[in-house]
């Protein structure tokens, strides 16, 4: 036997202010696979994260919310941890970012850096807001884009047409914090001497640490050129002091992957024998891997490198990059249902499930990958209970009633048992590679020759006829077998399968190992049902539970991200002044008429009070019959800017509810209210 290998792993930190989704889930479902592949085959392998809690997003949300930050970031790890011991993802540690660990480590890192002469200073322009009195990250100003005109854009790139600019380039910007407009000033940043390590870096990102789409991009990236980092913000900043520079504080992205390190050496601290130099020391022997999105490459492959080769530790062995989760073949979408929470999830479904269907289709790649609901539940079915655990549930059933549950000895079929230790090598080179989807489809092969033999010898037919209770017993005997050994082969992916398997096997934890030998003259529990078939109803509630998550929780639909990379247009929030800069009245509905020529529009005259507006609405599907509307109330927006439209210009809009075509509802105030009133 060769030495076990001692490996430190890890999966990207995840933002300390919002909740994990299945996103989120299939990288931390990736890693704890192959972990827990690793020491199913008696490698040392450990596993660290923490949560990811630095940065202006966490500090402004939290001052929402009305808590500090520690309590804010206190409040999700809780929720974190539970989510992910939930979906059996087994964290040798999972720290926080904002730990004494990280402080003296980041010091650490950076003392190197600045005194090895890699960090330069320089006075940056940014927009700052007066009234918060903070300088404004890109995504926290908002304006009208350049190139377009279109309002309300971010600082750094318009959703409409997509160009991207400096903040400075847009047309009346507003700070998206306070709605003040945002005035330029100057202050000394810090930065990282990226460019130094370019010689490295080119030749470390094609050393076989990144696949080669990775590799590829990031080469485009090096051959133009590398610039100098901005590693520094000034206060108010949630993060860390820079060691001598009062007011500045680390970019959180500089001490986030620092965090790894912290979460270990957390670990080390209490567990004796655990040594960090080993692991972290420049000339290591250990392996250390770190899984990733796709959206986070430069940080991981370029940044991390430089600044540990800089600070005198080891670089990664590689960096293991997956693409983004899809569901039904599109991006994850809060009004359909498919944004999905991993508590939503697990109220509704068993965590094996999406384990399994995460393994079967991911592969080495960077590819995206989509979570079809119907075909999830169909795979999982098919395979899971159709395939694996009908083999024991056919089998123990006569080995409980013929034999007092104990599996004879010897070997009903040799040339089966011969092709499953045949396959064990390959399956594991799969795991090892990453290539789940290829072990998965392998071990189905396997499972499927298993029933296609059961299924030929009948042991139900043998059962009923005279002197063939032998053989009945050798050929359950066999199947329980075989069974063993498609849990053996799964058990990373399926470990909660594994150990109600193992208690009804009456074994000791299995290992990858133990796939070598069959159980004989063994016996076994009473057997119980391992696993139950998903019942789509069961997939229907959990879509309908997460959009009724979205209606009941407008803080969990605002921006995700540390507020400079992600953002989510769907329902971005606004502050007080954006909101009371609305003019809502109510109005009445003088006159409501068909417009010639337009299909879905209806023309209302309202009055308003003080005057008349002439309104086209797109609410004719759901009132054929406008001169029903005449005479009664509504709400409108009368400040909005008016359109131009192919039928006239509209000078406002009425409010109303639904999904649309005949369901549209227009809004009413209580009776007794008068037109021109304003909404307070
Ligand atoms: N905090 C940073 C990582 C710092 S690592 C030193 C971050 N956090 S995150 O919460 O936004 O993402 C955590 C991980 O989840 C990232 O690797 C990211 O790529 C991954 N995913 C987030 N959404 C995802 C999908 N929809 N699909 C697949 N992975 C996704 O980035
Ligand atoms: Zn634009």
């Amino acid at each position: 036997m060769s030495e076990p290998r001692k490996i430190l792993v890890t999966s990207a930190l995840p933002y300390a202010n919002g909740s994990i989704h299945l996103g989120h889930m299939l990288e931390y479902i990736q890693t704890d696979m192959w972990v827990r592949f690793q020491k199913h085959r008696g490698n040392q392998c450990i596993y660290v994260c923490a949560d990811d809690a630095h940065g202006s997003a966490i500090m402004l949300r939290a001052e929402k919310e009305g808590i500090t930050p520690e309590q804010l970031i206190a409040n999700v790890q809780a929720e974190h941890s539970a989510d992910f011991a939930d979906f059996l993802v087994n964290f040798d540690n999972f720290h926080s970012t904002h730990a004494e660990e990280n402080r003296e480590l980041s010091s650490l890192i950076y003392t190197r850096l600045r005194d090895a002469g890699h960090i330069a200073t320089r006075s940056v322009t940014q927009y700052f807001d007066p009234e918060k009195k903070m300088f404004l990250a890109d995504r926290f100003i908002k304006g009208t884009c350049p190139k377009c005109g279109t309002e309300d854009q971010y600082g750094d790139n318009c959703e409409k047409c997509g160009a991207t600019y400096a903040p400075t380039d847009l047309k009346d910007p507003k700070s998206a914090i306070s709605g003040a407009t945002p005035v330029l000033k100057d202050s000394k940043h810090f930065f990282f001497d990226l460019p130094a390590f370019d010689a490295m870096l080119k030749s470390w990102t094609r050393s076989g640490t990144l696949q080669d789409a990775v590799a590829n991009k990031l080469s485009e990236w090096l051959d133009s050129g590398l610039q100098q980092w901005d590693i520094s913000r000034d206060a108010p900043y949630f993060g860390f002091e820079i060691p001598g520079e009062p007011g500045k504080y680390f970019y959180v992205w500089l001490d986030a992957p620092i965090g790894y390190m912290a979460s270990f050496k957390n670990l080390c601290d209490r567990t004796p024998g655990l040594d960090f130099d080993a692991f972290w020391n420049k000339d290591s022997t250990t392996e250390l891997y770190h899984f990733i999105g796709k959206d986070i490459v430069n940080f991981h492959a370029l940044f991390w490198p430089a600044m540990l080769e800089g600070s005198g530790f080891r670089k990664p062995t590689a960096i293991n990059v997956h693409g983004y989760l899809t569901v039904n073949g599109q991006k994850m979408s809060k009004s359909r249902g498919t944004f999905i929470k991993a508590r939503t999830y697990l109220e509704h479904l068993s965590p094996e499930y999406l384990r399994y269907y995460y393994a079967a289709k991911l592969g080495r790649g960077v590819d995206d990958l989509d979570l079809n609901l119907e075909d999830f539940v169909q795979k999982v079915n098919s395979d899971l209970i159709g395939k694996v655990v009908n083999i024991a549930s056919r089998c123990a059933g006569f080995i409980h009633k013929g034999n007092a549950g104990v599996l004879v000895a010897g070997n009903a079929a040799p040339e089966l048992t011969d092709a499953f230790l045949a396959a064990a090598p390959s399956i594991a080179e799969a795991y090892e590679a990453r290539d789940f989807a290829r072990a998965m489809r392998e071990i189905m092969a396997l499972a499927d020759r298993a029933n296609a033999w059961i299924a030929d010898k009948a042991p139900w037919s043998l059962a009923k006829q005279e002197g063939k209770q032998d053989e009945v017993q050798a050929i359950c005997a066999l199947g329980i077998n075989l069974f063993r050994q498609l849990v053996i082969f799964l058990k990373p992916v399926l470990p909660n399968l594994a150990a109600d398997a193992e208690q009804f096997l009456n074994v000791a934890p299995l290992t990858w190992d133990d796939h070598l030998t069959l159980l004989s003259n063994h016996q076994l529990n009473p057997f119980q049902a391992l696993m139950t078939r998903i019942d789509p109803a069961k997939v229907e509630a959990m879509t309908t539970a997460s959009k009724e998550d979205l209606a009941a929780s407008a803080t969990d639909t605002g921006p995700q991200g540390n507020g400079e990379l992600t953002k989510d247009p769907l329902s971005p929030e606004i502050d007080f002044d954006a909101f009371a800069a609305i003019d809502l009245r109510v109005a009445l509905i003088e006159k409501a008429e068909h417009v010639e020529g337009a299909d879905k529009l209806l023309r209302l005259t309202l009055d308003i009070g003080d005057e008349k507006r002439n309104v086209f609405s797109g609410i004719k599907s759901a009132y054929p019959n406008p001169a029903e509307l005449e005479g009664r109330l509504t709400m409108m927006i009368a400040n909005l800017k008016p359109r131009k439209m192919r039928f006239g210009i509209s000078e406002g809009m009425v409010m109303a509810a639904g999904p649309g075509g005949e369901e549209i509802y227009l809004l009413s105030p209580d009776s007794g209210a008068k037109p021109g009133q304003r909404i307070k």
